[in-house]
């Protein structure tokens, strides 16, 4: 399996079918994809892409240094649980790290919340709601 940078097109199949599953190819888009700094990551194997990340350089309010926000974090469900997920965040500590980001944060899903705990994210505040997709909570990890 490798890790590598890919265009936007080549992650919003994934994003639709885990992440936005039975609902409008236009809700797959996010308002950032196309901001200055966003890139997306894809987990390829065999020429299929199972797992995605995507960075935004969008800063987390009380706190210091130079912030990425991780969204649109999907695994194919044929290629789950084998460590696919923590393989892409690794590889985006590694990254950010040597580009001086200093914390990646994000809306973790409730259901994946256990997922950014063992990859050391903390959990920031109370859960909150984000309609048609569910609870969340805001997570973040110190890179440095
Ligand atoms: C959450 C998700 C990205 C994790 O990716 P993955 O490749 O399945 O996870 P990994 O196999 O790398 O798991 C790493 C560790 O986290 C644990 N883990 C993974 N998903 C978990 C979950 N949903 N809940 C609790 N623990 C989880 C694994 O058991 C593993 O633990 P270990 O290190 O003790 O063995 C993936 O399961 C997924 O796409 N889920 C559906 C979409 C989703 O919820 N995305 C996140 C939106 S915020």
């Amino acid at each position: 399996m490798q890790i590598q940078k890919v265009s936007l097109e080549k992650v919003i199949p994934l994003r639709h079918k885990i992440l936005r599953k039975g609902r409008p190819l236009e809700t797959c888009y996010f308002v950032d994809d196309n901001l200055e700094g966003t890139f997306h990551l894809a987990a390829i194997q065999k020429d299929k892409i199972i797992g995605i990340a995507t960075f935004i350089p969008k800063e987390l309010k009380d706190f210091s240094g130079k912030h990425m926000q991780l969204r649109g974090m999907a695994v194919d469900e044929s290629a789950q649980q084998k460590g696919v997920g923590k393989q892409i965040m690794h590889y985006a500590f590694e990254l950010l790290s040597t580009e001086g980001f200093d914390l990646l944060w994000c809306n973790a899903r409730e259901t994946a919340a256990n997922f950014y705990r063992k990859l050391a994210f903390k959990q920031l505040g109370e859960s909150f709601d984000i309609p048609s997709v569910g609870i969340h909570f805001k997570m973040c990890k110190q890179l440095k």
